[in-house]
């Protein structure tokens, strides 16, 4: 039985004998994935094809392409701005029911890597730089997985906090930082959760990478009794014996005889006892125990949950919802919203629906001037292998036309740092060059120039991981063809281009206008070349109206990665006045208006898997578009629209600043509900918001090199430590009523828990139902070790209605006063301080918990 969702499984003597009735040969082929996203199906042993997919903002499947959509949920730190583990919990079940639909049975999520530094590319897709609200947050999402039987791919273990060299970097931990940070979301999560795979990240920690490291077999297996399956993040296992010889079950991708160490080499390295075949034949229980798990074993118990979609094996069941249901959206609308935080209001927000606000009776709509690059495209998710392709997305422009405030939109300057991707109302499809939607042809090419197939596509972007049988292309593909049509809306110079890697060709109405060959610099990570890919653009003048037939061809070989990935985007940039003159029109439409949304942000190559972010400053001129609106029109409302921290120097001058993450595929309606009062903005921060790049840990390694110099104190721990004030503390978040924290009182831990149960009454003091956080911190005065100032000890989201006191109870887990040492997990004799609040930089209520000897 599994541990922890019940589900009867076969046992161990079950699972070894049938390996029992495999070949050496036909184990070791389980070993190595079959393709880019599948392990082999062997009917030997009841195994059928087991689908894996990333993975965390949505469940992608197996093709890279806008016609199979994906519910988009928001990032990993919008989740966890909600501190709501209930939320996250619902969220995993979607997501389940979204695996079922595509045909997935492991999810390669969530991320529960440390914010170690803002500047780490991923940190939109790891919760939070605190271990205990990423341990319960991730926690939740793999519980809302699991007991909907999909399995959840704990990543990346361990130490895979930033980019930058991450293939190869050998990251230096010492052991207590590495116990009481890193390795603490893992362990909660594979302890209560009895997590069903474990994906080993491609960097190094102290000297071993981690697909090949000691810490698989000693603390995961050993210390933690971990029975899932640990598979290598994508190409990172390397070594035949050591990664044999250590932990790592499965190797991804596959088949062996294009990627990883395995396949005939481990034959070999087990023939010759190099590699013990007890090691293969552990490896295969694994592998069987997960397939037992999601329901991929014949003969075994089906998983909770509905079934996979898979018309010929599962009898006829009521349809999954589409990612574009009611059902979804609402959710998605919610959960957005939950995760807003509210940094800062002196009162604007809400924004009445009518002007003036404080009469009664109809008056006349609300004048907004919405204004930002990030207002009219929404930014839902960040880059790389997190990417899903939303059935739509609700822009904050689109989000507040339909709430019915009178809108008008000025751009101001752009969020890009580079040309962007044709995109509406520009590219057309040439089947359909006057119908409105996006798109292009695609023709597939073989050597000898032949068709050897083509596809209509609806987006300006395309990409293919390991060959193009994703668009049903078996014959060797030589050259692609885009073909697409252009239409100007206004007169001007049109930029147009593509972005890819290796050679390309455009061609506008026939005539060739460049014939280039795009390389990365040397040494560019894989996700950087095909997320953040070189550009080529050339002017075009077009007249209003005018169309044009576009082609860019591309050279596949030509790709420094062709075989793993082919690329090819469409590029436009039409025409626009230079920043100075956009900023000027958006202040002016915000003098002329009765408040302003500026909605300024990031986008999915500033922030992404891959790279790591080199400034924290928002891209182009954002900060002076924000100025000049403030100075244009006071009540300025900016909404920040970035998956992690960038810096907000103008904070203090804003009317309100609400910080709302890269929040999914319904960001805008949220965020509508939002600034007009209809649903409390429920977040608080994750992380420690910033004032200055001051005194952040560094992403970049010294000769191959990553020391976590900085130990124990990352974010709160450190601006505690050194008395630095950030812009906004972690846990920080105000909404729209008010509270009072009123009592703290100690308790027995409930029965079968170990810790300290504590009881915090709040009353919500203001006018309106609201949301409070309740956050505790233990401290330890006079500590014989060295230790942070505080540390997040425990959490509970409180809801009131006006009037209302709450108290709700708190449980602070044992673990929350111990610490590492040489010996193990230590706690100090002594007294602790626990203190409750909204916020780690206000905690007005204390206890003391006396620990004995
Ligand atoms: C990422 C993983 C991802 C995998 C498969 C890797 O580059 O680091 O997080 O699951 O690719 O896409």
């Amino acid at each position: 039985m599994d541990a922890v969702t019940g589900v009867a499984l076969p046992d161990e003597a079950e699972l070894r004998r049938r390996v029992g009735r495999l070949s050496l040969e036909q184990k070791i082929r389980l070993l190595t994935g079959a393709d880019f996203w599948a392990l082999y199906a062997e009917p030997v042993v009841g195994l059928r094809r087991l689908v894996l997919s990333d993975g965390p903002a949505g469940v992608r499947g197996e093709s890279w392409d806008e016609r199979d959509s994906s519910a988009n949920v928001p990032s990993a730190t919008a989740l966890a701005a909600t501190w709501d583990s209930g939320r996250v919990e619902a969220i995993g079940r979607l997501l389940a029911r979204e695996a079922r639909r595509k045909g997935v049975d492991v999810l390669l999520a969530p991320t529960v890597n440390l914010h170690r530094t803002p500047y780490a590319g991923r940190c939109f897709e790891c919760f939070s730089e605190d271990p205990l609200l990423t341990a319960r947050l991730g926690a939740a999402y793999v519980r809302g997985l699991q007991h909907s039987g999909v399995g959840a791919t704990v990543k990346h273990f361990v130490g895979n906090d930033s980019e930058t060299q991450r293939m190869t970097v050998d990251v230096r931990i010492d052991e207590r930082t590495l116990r009481e940070l890193y390795l603490a979301p893992f362990e909660a999560i594979v302890r209560e959760e009895g997590a069903w795979a474990v994906m080993a990240a491609y960097n190094g920690v102290n000297g071993s990478p981690m697909t090949q490291s000691p810490l698989l077999r000693d603390i995961l297996h050993g210390e933690w009794g971990y029975d899932g399956l640990v598979m290598s993040d994508w190409t990172a296992a390397h070594a035949t014996e050591a990664a044999a010889q250590a932990a790592l079950d499965l190797a991804m991708p596959g088949p062996a005889s294009l990627y990883g160490p395995w396949g005939d080499a481990l034959l070999e390295a087990v023939g010759k006892g190099a590699v013990d075949e007890v090691l293969i034949d552990d490896k295969v229980v694994r592998i069987l125990r997960l397939a037992a798990r999601v329901g991929a074993l014949a003969d075994t118990p089906s998983p909770p949950g509905p079934p996979l979609a898979d018309p010929a094996s599962t009898p006829p069941q009521p349809p999954l919802e589409a990612p574009d249901s009611v059902a979804v959206a609402q959710e998605l609308r919610a959960a957005a919203a939950a995760g807003f935080v509210l940094a800062r209001n002196d009162g604007i927000l809400p924004l009445p629906r009518s002007e003036p606000a404080d009469r009664p009776g109809p008056g006349r709509r609300l004048r907004v001037a919405v204004i930002g690059p990030n207002a009219e495209v929404a930014r839902t998710m960040g880059g790389g292998s997190a990417t899903v392709f939303p059935p739509y997305t609700i822009s904050p422009l689109d989000g507040l036309r339909a709430a019915g405030l009178h809108v008008t939109y000025a751009p101001g300057v752009t969020s890009h740092l580079r040309a962007g991707e044709a995109r509406a109302p520009w590219l057309l499809r040439p089947d359909r060059p006057f119908a409105p939607g996006t798109g292009a042809e695609i023709r597939f090419l073989s050597e000898a120039g032949e068709l050897a197939g083509s596809e209509l596509r609806d987006g300006a972007t395309f990409m293919w991981l390991s060959g193009f049988a994703a668009s049903r292309v078996t014959e060797p593909v030589a050259t692609l063809e885009v073909r697409c049509v252009i239409r100007a809306t206004a007169g001007g110079e049109y930029q147009l281009g593509v972005s890819g890697l290796g050679r390309y060709r455009l061609l506008v109405d026939g005539a060739e206008v460049f014939d280039a060959t795009l390389t990365l610099p040397e040494g560019a990570d894989v996700a950087e070349a095909l997320m953040r890919p070189p550009q080529q653009l050339a002017p075009v003048q077009l007249a209003a109206g005018q169309s044009v037939a576009v082609v860019a061809e591309h050279d596949v070989h030509s790709s420094p990665f062709a075989g793993f990935g082919t690329l090819i985007q469409l590029d436009l940039v039409p025409p626009h006045g230079t920043d100075d003159e956009e900023i000027a029109a958006a202040a002016a439409l915000a003098a002329a208006s009765d408040a302003a949304v500026v909605v300024i942000g990031t986008t999915a190559q500033v922030e992404s898997e891959g790279f790591d972010r080199t400034t924290l400053a928002l891209p182009g001129r954002q900060d002076e578009l924000v100025r000049q609106v403030i100075a244009a029109n006071p009540r300025t409302v900016v909404v920040v629209n970035s998956g992690a921290p960038v810096l907000l120097p103008w904070a203090q001058d804003a009317a309100a600043v609400l910080l709302s993450w890269f929040g999914g595929q319904e960001y805008g309606d949220a965020l509508a509900d939002v600034l007009l009062g209809d649903v409390e903005p429920g977040g608080r921060l994750p992380m420690t918001w910033p004032a200055s790049e001051e005194g952040l840990p560094s992403t970049q390694p010294v000769d191959g090199v990553l020391t976590y110099h900085e130990g124990l104190f990352i974010g709160y721990r450190s601006y505690d430590r050194d008395g630095r004030e950030p812009l906004f503390p972690f846990g920080h978040g105000t909404g729209y009523t008010t509270w009072a924290h009123e009592s703290i009182t100690l308790d027995q831990a409930p029965a079968g828990a170990s810790g300290v149960a504590v009881c915090v009454q709040v009353r919500n003091t203001g006018s309106r139902r609201g949301r409070d956080v309740v956050q505790v911190y233990a401290s330890r005065p006079d500590s014989a070790v060295e230790r942070p100032p505080k540390w997040l000890a425990g959490f509970a989201p409180v809801d009131a209605d006006p009037g209302e006191t709450v108290t709700v109870g708190i449980l602070i887990p044992e673990r929350a006063f111990q610490h590492w040492t040489e010996q193990g997990w230590s706690t100090e004799p002594g007294s602790f301080v626990l203190a409750a609040g909204p916020s780690s930089a206000s905690l007005p209520l204390t206890a003391r918990v006396e620990l004995p000897e």
